[in-house]
């Protein structure tokens, strides 16, 4: 697939690395994925995402966590929040996640990713049972009611245009990999990720 990818331009070769991602596994004594979390601003993505950091991390299993807010202030700071911004900016931590997994690190992804068409294509980055969508689905009224960064409120004042579940849709995952009900308790929550199959077998 690296070769299709260069077709665009003929002078662009694929160097074949001497050490590779299963050379790295090894080395690390784990496998490495991309977890790739996905729902409403406000829905819990970020906070499960680290909260099950650190519990991996304490496993002794490398990890590295892009958030869209962040990804944001550097990678993304050039795009906003139309539908090809949105695009782009998941092709860009898509093919950022694919170069860490590549490392031999456990990516935790947090992206509202609204649409499927988007977390399609980064799935398709990846082998089979290398991407594993997590579905934070909690409803846009509960979201709402959190508002931890105000933002649904100035949403619906006018104030911030696209904003998903509001003014901007959200396309909800139709077979996710893990599918969690966003108001159960994060430790509940934890338990079922790191009960899921996905995850269960990531040391060596
Ligand atoms: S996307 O759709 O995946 O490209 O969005 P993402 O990169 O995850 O960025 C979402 C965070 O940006 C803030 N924000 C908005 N979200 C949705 N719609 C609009 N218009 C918007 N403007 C700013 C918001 O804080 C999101 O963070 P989370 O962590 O999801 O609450």
């Amino acid at each position: 697939h690296k070769n299709i990818n260069c077709i665009s331009n003929k002078n662009i070769f694929w160097n074949t690395c001497y050490i590779t991602q299963q050379d790295r596994e090894l080395l690390h004594k784990h496998r490495a994925i991309l977890l790739w979390f996905t729902g409403l601003s406000g829905s819990g993505k970020s906070i499960l995402a680290n909260v099950l950091e650190t519990k991996l991390h304490h496993r002794n299993i490398s990890t590295y966590m892009l958030d869209g807010d962040n990804v944001r202030h550097g990678l993304c700071q050039d795009l906003g929040f139309s539908d090809h911004d949105r695009h782009e900016n998941i092709r860009r931590v898509g093919e950022a996640a694919r170069l860490m997994v590549d490392a031999g690190v456990v990516v935790l992804a947090t992206f509202i990713s609204p649409y499927h068409r988007e977390r399609q294509m980064v799935r398709n980055m990846f082998p089979v049972n290398h991407f594993i969508e997590i579905f934070v689905d909690t409803p846009c009224h509960v979201c709402e009611q959190r508002d931890s960064k105000g933002l649904y409120k100035r949403a619906r004042l006018g104030e911030i245009e696209n904003f998903t579940g509001i003014s901007s849709p959200y396309e909800r995952p139709k077979q996710p990999d893990i599918h969690l009900d966003g108001q159960k308790s994060i430790t509940e929550l934890i338990n079922q990720i790191l009960r899921s199959s996905c995850i269960e077998h990531l040391s060596k």
